[in-house]
């Protein structure tokens, strides 16, 4: 049978206090509702549709650069969970198979728990959890294993308020029943909305049947301010460096390791302390990433030397076996098998052949204050230290650069380019420059108002 999700996501979220949607904040790079989508993704739906309202534009943008296929409805006003899914209800019409209601601000459901949820056989089916503080989550009243109503806090008593067993807000129900039933809601109650918990009383009254599937505290974690936001990340943390450590990867020190949603790392490669992984990387296996590192969009090659203090922006590839050391920043860049650039370095927008050296203090000056060039370097080549490569450029195979050079034009393979000022030594001037220097400083006299009333000594001009 077909599934469909519904993903409400229309609320304000007003005590994040901000100008973001809320399920637009991030968590571990990725914006909450793209958690949500990918949490739902492991059904494989045939049918994803949003219910957004604040912010729709943006909620909508996000959720399809996520999936192309999710459908988008709007829900003016949050008039309740109930009223929400009944906005997503036309576009399901014909749809024979069983509907899952997620939260676009609960971004941690395990797959596992969604493949029970969905495998229980009962007409409406609740995901409960029992936190360590019940607080004002909806009740679950349950008589044995079967769910007879779902009281939300404000409406409960006293008695119902002692029950441990918590609402989610997840729920499974066929297409056409949950039709059914949502439009029998009311909003006769304390917070005057149509509550989509109210289904599972209708459904009891009809004699169907109506069932709990429960899950651990932190999958059902919501994000409503802040302080949660903060604390999913935690979480989120914990869990994928717990993740990483099982596949294999040594992290020195894993509570100083940032990961993203989408981080890659291979077996047997080592993480140091202080490590930040933005969207976008893949580490292949063996490759050592040393300590206070930044990379995103990046893909760094088996057995890869990376940092410490590296930089490695979007669309850098490194090779099995490159070198990337302290204060180098790459950036859409193609560094080749056992390329090295082990020192204060600047690549952008370049292809380095396998083998090549990068001395220190390289820059590739890829941007004329309107548009970005190119830098081609071969293999095996050797830049000099402290080389300006002024792109557009192409250095060839086995080529050179002096230290120091400015390359404005083409190296061809296997030349060595010279582009600096030639020296010159002046016989005896650096130590009668100093004298002089000396002197004058003895001398030094101040006028009232302190200032150095001595002129410069410097080169004369016949020492120039
Ligand atoms: C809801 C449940 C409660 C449960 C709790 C779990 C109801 C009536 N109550 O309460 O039993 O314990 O979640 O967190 O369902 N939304 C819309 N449109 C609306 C209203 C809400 O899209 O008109 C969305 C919100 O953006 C949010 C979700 O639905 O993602 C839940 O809404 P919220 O107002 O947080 O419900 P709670 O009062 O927390
Ligand atoms: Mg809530």
């Amino acid at each position: 049978m077909g599934i469909a999700l519904i993903l409400l996501a229309a609320g304000q979220g007003t005590r994040m206090n901000s100008d973001l949607p809320k399920v637009l904040h991030r968590v571990a790079g990725a914006p909450l509702i793209v958690h949500a989508l990918a949490a739902g993704a492991s059904l494989a739906p045939e049918r994803r549709i949003v219910v957004a309202g604040t912010g729709a534009a943006e909620v909508a943008a996000a959720a399809r650069a996520f999936d192309e296929g999710v459908e988008v409805v709007i829900q003016d006003r949050q008039l309740g969970t109930g009223h929400a899914v009944a906005q997503a209800l036309p576009a399901l019409a014909g749809f024979r198979g069983r509907v899952v209601v997620l939260y676009g601000d609960t971004p941690f459901i395990r797959p596992e728990t969604l493949a029970a949820l969905v495998a229980h056989k009962a007409d409406v089916t609740v995901l409960g959890f029992r936190p360590r503080d019940p607080g004002r989550y909806g009740r679950l009243v349950t008589r044995g294993a079967a769910l007879e109503r779902i009281v939300e806090w404000k409406d409960a008593t006293e008695e119902e308020r002692a029950i441990d067993l918590c609402n989610s807000g997840v729920l499974a129900c066929d297409a056409d029943l949950l039709a059914d039933l949502v439009s029998g809601l009311t909003n006769d109650n304390a917070a005057l909305e149509y509550y989509l918990t109210d289904i599972v009383a209708a459904a009891r009254a009809r004699g169907l049947a109506a069932g709990v599937v429960t899950c651990p505290e932190d999958e059902t974690l919501g994000v409503n301010s802040r302080a949660e936001l903060a604390r999913a990340e935690a979480a989120f943390q914990a869990r994928a460096r717990a993740a990483l450590l099982d596949d294999g990867v040594t992290l020195v020190a894993p509570e100083t390791v940032f990961l993203a949603f989408d981080t890659v790392i291979g077996r047997d490669s080592t993480i140091g302390p202080h490590v930040v992984f933005g969207p976008g990387v893949t580490v292949e296996s063996g490759a050592e990433i040393l300590a206070f590192s930044h990379l995103e969009g990046c893909h760094v090659g088996a057995g890869a030397r990376v940092g410490p203090f590296a930089r490695l922006r979007p669309g850098t590839e490194l090779g099995e076996g490159a070198h990337v050391g302290n204060f180098v920043e790459v950036k859409n860049a193609v560094l080749g098998d056992g390329v090295k650039a082990n020192h204060l370095t600047y690549l952008g927008d370049a292809e380095v052949g396998a083998g090549t050296n990068i001395g220190a203090g390289t820059i590739t000056c890829n941007y004329d204050g309107v548009m970005k060039h190119r830098t081609v370097i071969g293999r095996a080549a050797f830049i000099g230290s402290d080389t300006m490569l002024v792109a557009p450029v192409r250095i060839g195979d086995r080529a050179m650069t002096a230290s120091g050079a400015v390359i404005t034009g083409d190296v061809p393979d296997g030349a060595l380019a010279i582009a600096r000022a030639a020296q010159v030594n002046r016989p005896g001037l650096a130590v009668r420059l100093m004298d002089r220097l000396r002197e004058q400083k003895a001398r030094r006299v101040k006028d009232a108002a302190g200032q150095d009333t001595a002129g410069q000594v410097g080169l004369r001009k016949d020492e120039a």
